[in-house]
């Protein structure tokens, strides 16, 4: 092609001269690389392979062009002088026919050396921009071209650079995602991707910020919240709340349920004190010595608190022979309707007893010969919670008949008649007995 457009252009400049002049010789002078052919009456390329020895150097491989020769590597691909397209354009070298340079004698990528002897070089289409690759391709220069490359993640098709969808035969574990010109590979919630960029690892929830309020258990993929005893996981799966032990059943405490955060503890009425865990256990005040009975007072423990009780409780006419007992003398005119002796005693008992119930048991301390000791509640029974059952003449029961729920106190007299009916004797005795029921069935 450029060797015809130059032999073109002289055809016409001749003929232009042609008419001009009828000098044939003037065309008989012809370029460098050119001799005259008398015969056919042109310009004829010198084969300088043949006539220049060692016309290249080295290894380089000799080639014979129209006007020139070429030195090529003797890797180099011999382009042809008919046109060939190598998915290029068809750029020319920079001739300009018209202008002050010569034709250019070389074939379509290659230039004359500007510093050598009538070689052709590669023309850098690239660096002179003289290409028609696309902005987003990059101009490669090659021997006797050049080449428009797609950026990497791009395939060529036609003149266009089109992504390529990695996704379609690259590896990812868990998910491929496509992005122009590249593509990634991403993993599923609770993983992240291994240091190949390709697969995923399980990820340690629990290391990362604790999500669980309480206890994490990390497992495949994710992760599990979980609870202290005593607290139960909420509906979103993270917080713990305090579970209320004493909502479910009220036997767990003998008294009362305290729930706590993450546990319970039962608790006492005042007067009582906690027996292992759940248990109430009567405070002996007069044990202990909290108590607050002075020194002519006798302390009365009973369940859920005390008594103070006067050392001397003997009432005219009665004389205190002990500091349980009084006597009424017989000697004495106002005794004659009253025991003879009056004897205190205390007892305590719970709430809510299952009768009937024997709580205590009277038994006669002096014995006398052929006498018979009868037994009855004198005073203090007048609801009828109490009766007395006699098992044989020295000792009798006082029986609770009647459940009775406290606080209350009752003093009972219990009385023993002992009579002799052959002495035609008979004496009364009574004991003075007060009972404290507690306000609790414990
Ligand atoms: C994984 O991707 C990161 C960030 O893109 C990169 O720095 C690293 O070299 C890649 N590793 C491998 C094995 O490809
Ligand atoms: C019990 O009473 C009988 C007669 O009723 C009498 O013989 C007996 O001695 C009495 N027993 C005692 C232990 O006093």
């Amino acid at each position: 092609m450029l060797f015809l457009s130059c032999v073109l252009f002289f055809l016409l400049l001749g003929s232009s001269r042609e008419q001009e002049s009828e000098e044939p010789n003037s065309y008989t002078e012809c370029t460098d690389g050119y001799e005259w052919d008398r015969e056919r009456q042109h310009c004829r390329d010198i084969n300088e392979c043949q006539t220049i020895p060692d016309a290249c150097k080295g290894e380089l491989k000799c080639i014979n062009h129209y006007g020139g020769y070429l030195c090529l590597p003797p890797s180099a691909s011999v382009i042809s002088d008919s046109h060939t397209d190598h998915g290029t354009s068809d750029f020319q070298p920079p001739v300009d026919h018209g202008l002050d340079q010569r034709p250019n004698p070389c074939p379509s990528g290659y230039q004359l050396d500007p510093h050598g002897q009538g070689t052709c070089v590669d023309f850098d289409e690239c660096e002179n921009e003289r290409h028609d690759c696309l902005p987003s391709q990059e101009c490669v220069n090659m021997l006797g071209s050049y080449h428009c490359k797609c950026p990497d993640g791009y395939r060529k098709i036609g003149n266009e650079c089109v992504d390529i969808d990695e996704c379609r035969y690259r590896y990812c574990q868990h998910r491929c995602v496509n992005y122009p010109g590249s593509f990634a590979c991403q993993c599923e919630p609770g993983f992240q991707l291994a240091a190949n960029n390709r697969s995923c690892v399980d990820v340690n929830e629990c290391n990362m910020g604790t999500p669980c309020q309480q206890r994490c258990y990390n497992t495949y993929g994710t992760f599990l919240c979980r609870c202290n005893q005593g607290y139960e996981l909420s509906h979103d799966g993270y917080t713990c709340t305090d579970i209320d032990e004493c909502s479910y059943s009220s036997y767990l405490c003998q008294y009362q349920c305290v729930n706590e955060p993450g546990r319970f503890s039962c608790s006492c009425p005042e007067g009582y004190q906690l027996l292992g865990t759940r248990l109430c256990q009567d405070i002996n005040e007069c044990e202990l010595g909290t108590h607050s009975c002075s020194e002519q007072q006798t302390c009365v423990n009973f369940h859920g608190g005390h008594q103070c009780v006067e050392k001397n409780r003997c009432q005219e006419p009665f004389i205190q022979v002990s500091e349980n007992r009084c006597i009424c003398p017989g000697t004495n005119p106002l005794c004659h309707d009253e025991p003879g002796s009056v004897v205190y005693r205390y007892m305590s008992i719970t709430s809510d007893r299952s009768v009937p119930s024997e709580i205590f048991q009277i038994q006669a301390t002096s014995v006398y010969p052929g006498a018979y000791n009868t037994f009855q509640i004198r005073s203090g029974n007048e609801e009828g919670e109490f009766f007395i059952r006699q098992i044989n003449n020295l000792t009798a029961m006082l029986v609770l008949a009647r459940p009775v729920i406290g606080p209350k106190e009752y003093v009972l007299d219990l009385e023993m008649l002992t009579s002799n009916s052959l002495l035609s004797y008979r004496s009364s005795s009574v004991l003075r007995l007060t009972v404290f029921v507690g306000a609790h069935s414990f």
